[in-house]
């Protein structure tokens, strides 16, 4: 597959207008993605879960016009949400080679999010997913030939990647790499798709509980973070540290090990948010409440030999990370002890999910 293959055969029928819906997940990375090159390609390979719960749904709706230039507006919950064009529009100028189609329509994007407003939880991957595949829905029903199932969530990934490039993994459940890694058969920086080896029951679905630390705006976005790894001191020793623990990962999954594999998941946060901390400028987006709970999860596990352990992304939420076998202790943990360092107490409880599914 190369990226030509993702240009489309001048289309069959182009109906005058229509419209179409689509739900897609959250993920979390088990093995963090932080720094890229070229246009939005990763510098290692990542791993992560497809969440179910903490979703955006979208619909699109489209209607002919004449006039050059892209027409979308951008309506969240309801409401014009202008703030979110911009980056829609270099969406729109980064994938319109491969969905000609953008140029002839104008568009109305309706979109709103499972996940409560300003909840620090990125509505990027989710959102740009669920793009993605209403643009692919559209592609396909303008289109003679056939097109696989296989082909589409290759596309939609790769289009949602050059919205936001963990948007990639949110496609398909329930555990999807991107980047390529060379003892993952069929692994892309272009796309992502379902991680191909045996995956033990022990992860089948995997609990995932967002504790809401900080609610505000992120201090540093992420595309900031990505640049800084371009001068960083060690970029280079941490994506090869990604790419090993991807090794390490594969026997883990397959085994079903959990103390293995909390080794790997935590090792990684940590060293992502240790990648922040020596950037240069240097950044913290943990806060104090963030290390109080980790703390928090380590003496319970010493206490009572659980397999919980956390994962963040670029925040200061905590994902607690659980098998489905522990879910009532867990809670039960969460409740008494760790939901008092939340934002009002605020949590969400997730598990692994499948990806996109079409609403219309
Ligand atoms: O997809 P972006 O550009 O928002 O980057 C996300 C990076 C992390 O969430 C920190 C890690 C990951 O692999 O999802």
């Amino acid at each position: 597959m190369t990226i030509q293959d993702f240009i489309p055969k001048p289309y069959s029928q182009t109906p005058e207008s229509g419209s179409i819906s689509f739900k897609a997940p959250s993920n979390i990375a088990l093995v963090k993605y932080w720094g890229k090159y070229g246009e939005q390609l990763p510098k290692n390979a990542s791993i992560s879960f497809t969440l179910n719960n903490c979703a955006t749904k979208t619909t699109l709706v489209y209607e002919k016009k004449s006039t050059d230039g892209f027409e979308f507006e951008v309506f969240l919950d309801g409401k014009r949400e202008a703030g979110f064009e911009p980056k829609i529009q270099k969406f729109f100028e980064r994938v319109a080679l491969y969905l000609p189609f953008l140029n002839d329509y104008k568009f109305r994007i309706e979109t709103s999010n499972s996940f409560p407003h300003s909840s620090g939880i990125a509505s990027s991957a989710s959102g740009m997913s669920a793009l993605a595949m209403c643009l692919m829905s559209v592609e396909k029903s303008f289109s003679e030939a056939e097109i696989t199932n296989s082909y589409f969530n290759q596309k939609a990934s790769f289009l949602a990647r050059l919205g936001s490039g963990s948007a990639c993994r949110s496609i398909e459940g329930d555990l999807i790499v991107w980047g390529e890694h060379k003892n993952i058969t069929g692994s892309s920086n272009y796309f992502g798709s379902k991680y191909p080896h045996s995956v033990h029951p022990n992860f089948k679905n995997y609990q995932d509980t967002i504790l809401l630390v900080d609610k505000g705006e992120k201090q540093v976005s992420s595309t900031v973070g990505h640049d800084l790894m371009h001068e960083h001191p060690f970029a280079e020793q941490r994506f090869a540290q990604a790419n090993a623990n991807l090794d390490l990962l594969i026997p883990v999954l397959a085994s079903g090990d959990l103390s293995k594999f909390i080794k790997i998941v935590e090792s990684e946060a940590l060293s992502l948010h240790a990648m922040m901390m020596t950037s240069r400028p240097y950044f913290i987006l943990m806060k104090p409440n963030t290390l109080e709970i980790i703390n928090r999860i380590w003496a319970f596990r010493k206490e009572t030999n659980s397999k919980v352990c956390f994962t963040l992304d670029a925040g200061a939420n905590v994902h607690v990370l659980y098998p489905e076998s522990e879910s009532e202790t867990v809670q039960e943990f969460i409740q008494k002890e760790l939901a008092q360092f939340c934002k009002n107490g605020e949590f969400i409880n997730d598990h692994v999910g499948q990806g996109a599914i079409d609403l219309s």
